[in-house]
């Protein structure tokens, strides 16, 4: 089917279709259109170089990227900066159209639930306990005409052992640097954050100054909505703790005060 599917545009089809049925099995179709292992190759070469545990260009690791258990809302990363030309950030070329279209095709399908609540259970190296996460993306409108929207997601990671949580926001497709932005938590007064430029070292051995693409955020666990404003002049992003599930949502309270409203 694959073979098949590679030569032909039907795919789009097929993408289409998944996308809009919705029930379907995601793994299933996103593995039809490209093998999760051959998704995995793609992305151990053309972007693990920079994003190594060591390194983390943009905050983001892809060191153990694993396409058979796409988190959606990472998925829905990737895919921004896909369409966004980072298949060439690592200076080896693109892979041919076929190729790179059902890459993007299948990393579409897997962020396709992006925007509901995902939540895991990993093993933190050297058993020093679980961590229980949880993620989820919102798009906000094009800031160019033509483009695609931009996207941002957050993540909370809740160490079940130490107790330690961390709130981490990303975005792509356009870095952001030298800037301050507010978090508010249920509507409450905005906690100043600060964005600061500085030098990264690329994965592929050149350092250069980019614009940042994540920010740990300080803020308490929200009952309702978590909004960050001005990571970008003039735009708001509102992540929606109202549809966190409550047995979810009492993991994660081991490691969050919670919110001023309650
Ligand atoms: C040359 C090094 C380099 C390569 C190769 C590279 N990236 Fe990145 N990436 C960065 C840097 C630096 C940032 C942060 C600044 C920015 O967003 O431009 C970033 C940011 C990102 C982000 C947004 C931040 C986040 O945590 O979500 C995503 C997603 C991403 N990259 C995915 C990819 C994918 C997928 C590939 C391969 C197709 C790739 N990158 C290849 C350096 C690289």
């Amino acid at each position: 089917m694959h073979t098949a599917l590679k030569n032909s545009l039907s795919y789009r089809t097929i993408v289409l279709v998944a996308v809009i049925a919705g029930q379907f099995a995601i793994s299933a179709d996103a593995a039809e259109l490209m093998p999760p292992a051959q998704q995995n190759e793609l992305v151990q070469k053309y972007c693990a170089v920079c994003h190594t545990e060591a390194v983390r260009n943009g905050g983001l690791s892809l060191e153990h990227y694993n396409a058979a258990q796409a988190n959606p809302a990472l998925a829905a990363m990737l895919l921004s900066k896909l369409r966004d030309g980072a298949m060439g950030a690592a200076g080896l070329g693109i892979p041919d159209p076929a190729t790179r279209d059902l890459w993007v095709a299948a990393t579409a399908v897997q962020a396709e639930r992006a925007k509901d609540w995902t939540v895991i259970r990993t093993e933190a190296p050297e058993s020093k306990g679980s961590v229980f996460t949880a993620s989820i993306v919102r798009d906000v409108a094009p800031r160019k005409r033509d483009t695609d929207a931009p996207v941002y997601r957050l993540t909370l990671a809740c160490n079940m052992a130490s107790h330690k949580g961390e709130i981490q926001l990303t975005w792509s497709p356009a870095p952001q640097t030298n800037r301050m932005f507010s978090v508010s938590a249920d509507g409450n007064a905005g906690i100043p954050h600060s964005l600061e430029g500085r030098e990264e070292k690329m994965g592929n051995g050149t350092a250069l100054t980019t614009g940042l693409a994540a920010a740990m955020l300080n803020a308490p666990l929200p009952e309702k909505t978590l909004t960050i404003t001005d990571v970008f002049p003039g735009e708001t992003v509102v992540f929606p703790f109202g549809e966190l599930d409550q047995v979810d949502r009492r993991q994660l309270a081991v490691c969050f005060p919670a919110g001023a409203s309650e």
